[in-house]
């Protein structure tokens, strides 16, 4: 198939793209650069298609053709339920035969901005008419690697909410294993999969397992809110996206984030990822 995927560039994208044309699909990923030089370049099966998610006329024109598309909202993103319900419909408006989207673990809860936006997103798309399948990941765990100079300079694991909250996480390349399943097949019409990973760890419990994977001791550590607005402030954070985290940060300590890996483990006839799983493949190879 010919498959459209948006918000490609981020790592989401660079994950789920690739699942997608080793599976033998023919990918059109979606991106504002008009000469495209990001980590998807070279990729064999995989086309950069320049288009602003802003524009109707740009997304119903890169939606011609297209048989299937996977739509990733950017990342909290202010315009993203425009962005999604336009998505569907151009992608209504062309005729595709599938609509895949990436949405989140619990987009009904209204304290988490970028969880709630996507919950008008799932309802445009059930209401489109269109086959749709409705992926829920959890928290990655390769956000991990945004930490990843902490970790590996200092020994320290820096989260700005409680070391001690649990969250559900999730392998990224098992989230994109099931993309390449789901997309097409219409077993997988008019489902939502929520994709969880086998364990809820707390910031605690992943500098435990570094500690182990690495081989040098790891430490978990809190940085206070006003710590964290103030690092993002300096590294030019948009405010929104500031506030957004800030709220997100404060939710995890009060409530963590849970999940079922039920259906994960379903989906791939195996069991998920473990972190130290993760850890091992994709953090061990980087130490010096
Ligand atoms: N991180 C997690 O743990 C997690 C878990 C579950 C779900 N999710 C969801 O996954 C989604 C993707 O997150 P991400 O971090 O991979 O994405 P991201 O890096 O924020 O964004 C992906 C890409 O979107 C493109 N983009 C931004 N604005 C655009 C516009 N106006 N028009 C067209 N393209 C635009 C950019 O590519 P170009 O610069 O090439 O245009 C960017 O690289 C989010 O909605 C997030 O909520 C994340």
């Amino acid at each position: 198939m010919i498959v459209f995927v948006s918000g490609a560039g981020g790592r989401t994208g660079q994950s789920i793209v690739p699942a997608l044309t080793a599976a033998g699909h023919t990918v059109r990923f979606l991106t504002r650069q008009t000469t495209y030089g990001g980590p998807l370049a070279d990729l064999q099966g995989a086309d950069p298609v320049v288009a602003d998610l802003g524009s109707d006329t740009a997304i119903a024109r890169v939606m011609k053709g297209v048989d299937a598309v996977y739509h990733i909202p950017p990342n909290m993103h202010p315009q993203e339920v425009a962005f999604g319900k336009r998505v569907v419909a151009a992608a209504r408006d062309a005729g595709v035969t599938h609509v895949v989207y990436h949405s989140v673990l619990h987009p009904q809860v209204q304290a988490l901005a970028h969880h709630w936006n996507k919950i008008f997103v799932e309802e445009a798309l059930i209401e489109s008419g269109l086959p749709y399948t409705i992926l829920q990941p959890s928290s990655y765990m390769q956000n991990t690697a945004g930490d990843w100079k902490g970790i590996s300079e200092r020994g320290v694991h820096t989260l700005a909410f409680s070391t001690t909250a649990r969250l559900s996480l999730v392998d990224l390349e098992d989230v994109a294993a099931v993309a390449a399943r789901v997309i097409g097949h219409p077993e997988h019409y008019a489902a939502i999969y929520e994709l969880a990973g086998p364990a809820m760890l707390s910031c605690e419990d992943k500098a435990a397992v570094l500690s182990d994977v690495l081989g040098r001791p790891v430490r978990a550590a809190q940085d206070s809110l006003e710590d964290f607005r103030g690092k993002a402030q300096a590294a030019g954070m948009p405010q929104h996206v500031i506030d957004t985290r800030a709220h997100m940060f404060a939710h995890y300590d009060a409530q963590g984030l849970s999940g079922n890996s039920n259906v994960l483990r379903w989906l791939l006839g195996r069991a998920p990822a473990t972190y130290e799983q993760y850890a091992r493949r994709e953090l061990l190879p980087l130490v010096k």
